[in-house]
């Protein structure tokens, strides 16, 4: 079920996110992705109002529909993805309220002048195949004081709630790029496979500080006890970690 890769290439990684887009886009909208809908979202949203920004870059924003939410409370708001499936679905639902690039987001900073206020990663860093060049990268596209919001799995749970735990190869330490099949708690049967970075915390926090950011927040969210039962198995602890990083 999970299986142990060689780093891949980024077209490799968007090729399966461009087969995985038709479904991520009807997992969201139609509200069975509860994670997105009732923890991750709104705890996104409500950090990012707090900025007050005028510019943002939805960095890896797959099918858009984040970006569109965050269009709704920004001026400018522009998505940035490398799978030309994920950027069309959001270019045909979204564009009239969001620019979209496609590429990654290493590319758009080495190719765009941009001084955003705001850059937000909604689960993606567990999925980037190089982390500090994606955090410098977004280092790089802030003005000073600009804010770099992320979600990401929790280093420390998600091998125990996703089920990785107990392969041979994990090492908690070790970073170690694997394939999964995509799933989500309440649509578990999605015959598709994503690539994912299992990451010790320690490396999340020495490339963002490393990157010259400051950690000013770090959120461990849980759902309601309502939404909670709605999931197949309850959290027994937190499954992802927020962050508000403060570009130098
Ligand atoms: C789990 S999806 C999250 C999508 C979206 N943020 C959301 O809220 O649904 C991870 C996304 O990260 C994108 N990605 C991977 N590496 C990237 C990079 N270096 N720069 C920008 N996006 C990247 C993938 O193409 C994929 O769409």
């Amino acid at each position: 079920m999970f299986r142990k890769v060689e780093k891949k290439t980024i077209a490799a990684i968007a090729a399966e996110w461009d087969a995985l887009a038709p479904i991520r886009y009807q997992q969201i909208v139609s509200g069975v992705d509860l994670t997105f809908k009732h923890v991750l979202a709104p705890a996104l949203l409500s950090l990012a109002s707090a900025e007050n920004a005028d510019t943002v870059v939805d960095a890896g924003c797959g099918v858009g529909i984040l970006t569109n939410l965050l269009a709704a409370q920004t001026r400018e708001v522009v998505g940035v993805d490398p799978s030309p499936e994920s950027i069309s679905i959001a270019r045909a639902h979204f564009g009239r309220s969001a620019g979209f690039f496609l590429g990654t987001l290493e590319t758009y900073a080495a190719n765009c002048r941009a001084e955003a206020d705001l850059i937000v990663a909604n689960m993606v860093l567990m999925d980037v195949l190089d982390l500090d060049s994606f955090i410098k990268s977004a280092h790089r596209l802030l003005r000073p004081g600009g804010a770099f919001i992320f979600s990401t799995t929790h280093p420390w749970f998600w091998p125990v709630y996703y089920g990785y735990v107990d392969e041979p190869w994990f090492k908690y330490e070790e970073e170690t790029v694997f394939e999964s099949p995509f799933r989500i708690s309440a649509h578990p049967n999605v015959d598709l496979f994503s690539t994912q970075v299992h990451r010790p915390l320690e490396n999340y926090v020495n490339s963002i500080v490393g990157a010259q950011f400051a950690i000013e927040r770090l959120y461990e969210p849980m759902p309601t006890a309502e939404i909670d039962a709605r999931y197949p198995e309850p959290w027994r602890f937190p499954r992802y970690l927020l962050g508000v990083c403060r570009r130098q």
